[in-house]
C-alpha cells in the first residue's frame, strides 16, 4: 500500500501538535483499518489550551476515532501467554468483536524478558515468538498490542525500556506491533531521585520520557497508536498531544466492580474539551463481563464509555463470554455514539443526587442523551425533567431509546423514564 509515516508539527490555535498520520493517496485508512476523511478542524469548541489539529482531507490521523480492542490485563493480568492471544485472536473473530470494531489485540505487561547482548528486548518463555504471534494476528485481520515503560522496570517489575527506548521502538516495529502502551512505573522513582523536591522539574522528565519514545516510534516509519499511562498525573490532558500521544489514562486503575468504574467514570466530567479526532481521554479499560459486574452495571459501564469518546478496550475473558456479556459489547448503535466522527466527549448536564444526565453531541446535529441512576434503587425521575435546554436542545425531540432498540417519536423535557438501579437509559435525540 505504500505506507509512509511522517510526525508533522502543527500549529493549531497556537498550540504545537505532533499529529503522527500516513499518507496513502486518498481514502487512505486510519490504523483502526476504518476509512476516514480525517479530522476536518470544523471543531470550534476547544478552549486555548486543546484545539483540533487542522489536518487535509488527504491525511488521515493515527486515532481519528477512539481505538477499539481488547487488552489482556483486566482479566489475565500476570498469567497471560501467548495462547490466551491467540485464542482471544481467534475469538475477536468468531464472536463478531473484529467487525464490531474491537481490532487491537493488546499484549499488558509481563511479556518481557531480558536482554540479549546487544541490548535487544527478548520476550519471555510466555512468549516463545513475538513476530510469529504478530504474524498470526494479523492474518486474522487484527493488529497487535504492547506494553513497556520509560522506567528501567514495568510496574509488575519485568524488563522497561530506560536507555533502550530506540531499540525498543525499532524491536517492535520488526515484530509488527501496532500499539505500544507506555507505562510510567518506576521511572517515577528516577524523577523523584533526581529532582526531590521540584514538580515542575519532574514533570518535564516525564514529558521528555513520553516525547523520547514518540521519537523513537516515529523513526521505525511504522504507525503506532501512542497509549500514555501515567494515571492522569500532571494534568496529561493539556500536554499529551505535544508528546504524540493519542490517548492517556486520565485516573488510576479501574476495577471489576461498579464503585470503582462509576467514580471513574463519572470523574471524566470537565475533560471533554481535551478529547479530539487523534487525542482521547482514557478512563481506562473496560471491566464489561468481568468480575460481578451485573447487566444494568455493564449497560451502565459501557453506555457511560461511549458518551466519553472513551477507548473501548475490552478487557474480558472471551472464551467465557455470555451472550448478555456479548450483545453489550458489540451494540452497534451504543459503539457508534463512541466511534462517531465529531469525536466529540460527552459532559454531565446535570447532577442532583444519584441521577446524573450526560450529552454528547453527534455528526448530523443528533446528541446521544444519557440518563443514569448511580442510586441503590429504581428512580421513576419523579420531579426530574430532562434537562433538554441544558444539554443544547429544543423542548420537544425526536427520540430513539438505544438499550431498547425503540423509536420514541417526539419527547419533551417532562418525559419520565424508569432507569433501574446502577442503570441508565441511553437516547439518541434530534
Ligand atoms: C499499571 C497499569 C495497568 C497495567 C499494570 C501492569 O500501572 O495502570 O493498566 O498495565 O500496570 O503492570
Amino acid at each position: 500500500m505504500g505506507m509512509r509515516i511522517r510526525s508533522q508539527m502543527l500549529k493549531a490555535g497556537g498550540l504545537v501538535l505532533f499529529v503522527a498520520g500516513w499518507a496513502v493517496g486518498a481514502g487512505a485508512q486510519t490504523a483502526q483499518g476504518a476509512q476516514t476523511s480525517a479530522a476536518s478542524g470544523t471543531a470550534t469548541r476547544h478552549s486555548a489550551v486543546a484545539t483540533r489539529p487542522h489536518v487535509a482531507a488527504t491525511r488521515p490521523v493515527t486515532a481519528a476515532t477512539p481505538p477499539m480492542g481488547w487488552n489482556s490485563w483486566n482479566y489475565f493480568a500476570g498469567k497471560v501467554t501467548d495462547k490466551d492471544i491467540r485464542d482471544t485472536a481467534d475469538l475477536l473473530v468468531s464472536t463478531g468483536m473484529r467487525d464490531a470494531g474491537y481490532v487491537y489485540v493488546n499484549i499488558d505487561d509481563t511479556w518481557e524478558g531480558g536482554r540479549d547482548a546487544n541490548g535487544k528486548i527478548q520476550s519471555n518463555e510466555k512468549f516463545p515468538d513475538m513476530k510469529a504471534l504478530a504474524d498470526y494476528v494479523h492474518s486474522k485481520g487484527l493488529k497487535l498490542g504492547i506494553y513497556s515503560s520509560p522506567g528501567a522496570k514495568t510496574c509488575a517489575r519485568f524488563e522497561g525500556s530506560l536507555g533502550h527506548e530506540e531499540q525498543d521502538a525499532a524491536t517492535y516495529a520488526e515484530w509488527g506491533i501496532d500499539y505500544l502502551k507506555y507505562d510510567l512505573c518506576s521511572y517515577s522513582g528516577v524523577m523523584r531521585a533526581q529532582f526531590p523536591n521540584d514538580l515542575a522539574a519532574q514533570n518535564k522528565m516525564m514529558r521528555e520520557a513520553y516525547e523520547k519514545m514518540h521519537q523513537a516510534i516515529g523513526k521505525t516509519g511504522r504507525p503506532m497508536v501512542y497509549s500514555l499511562c501515567q494515571y492522569g498525573w500532571d494534568s496529561v490532558w493539556e500536554w499529551g498531544p505535544q508528546v504524540g500521544a493519542n490517548l492517556w489514562r486520565t485516573t488510576g486503575d479501574i476495577s471489576a466492580n461498579f464503585d470503582r468504574m462509576s467514580l471513574i467514570g463519572r470523574g471524566q466530567a470537565g475533560l471533554e474539551k481535551y478529547a479530539a479526532p487523534g487525542h482521547w481521554n482514557d478512563p481506562d479499560m473496560l471491566e464489561v463481563g468481568n468480575g460481578r459486574l451485573t447487566h444494568d452495571e455493564n449497560v451502565t459501564h459501557m453506555t457511560l464509555w461511549a458518551m466519553l469518546a472513551a477507548p473501548l478496550i475490552a478487557g474480558n475473558n472471551l472464551t467465557q463470554m455470555t451472550p448478555d456479556v456479548a450483545s453489550i459489547l458489540m451494540n452497534k448503535e451504543v459503539i457508534a455514539i463512541d466511534q462517531d466522527a465529531l469525536g466529540r466527549q460527552g459532559d454531565r448536564v446535570y447532577a442532583e443526587g444519584p441521577v446524573e444526565i450526560w450529552a454528547k453531541s453527534l455528526k448530523g446535529g443528533r446528541k446521544a442523551l444519557a440518563i443514569f441512576n448511580f442510586g441503590e434503587t429504581a428512580s421513576e425521575m419523579r420531579g426530574i425533567g430532562l434537562h433538554l435546554k441544558e444539554a443544547g436542545l429544543p423542548a420537544h425531540v425526536t427520540a430513539r431509546d438505544v438499550w431498547a432498540a425503540k423509536d420514541l417519536g417526539r419527547i419533551g423535557d417532562d418525559t419520565k423514564f424508569t432507569v433501574p438501579r446502577h442503570g441508565v437509559v441511553l437516547l439518541v435525540v434530534r
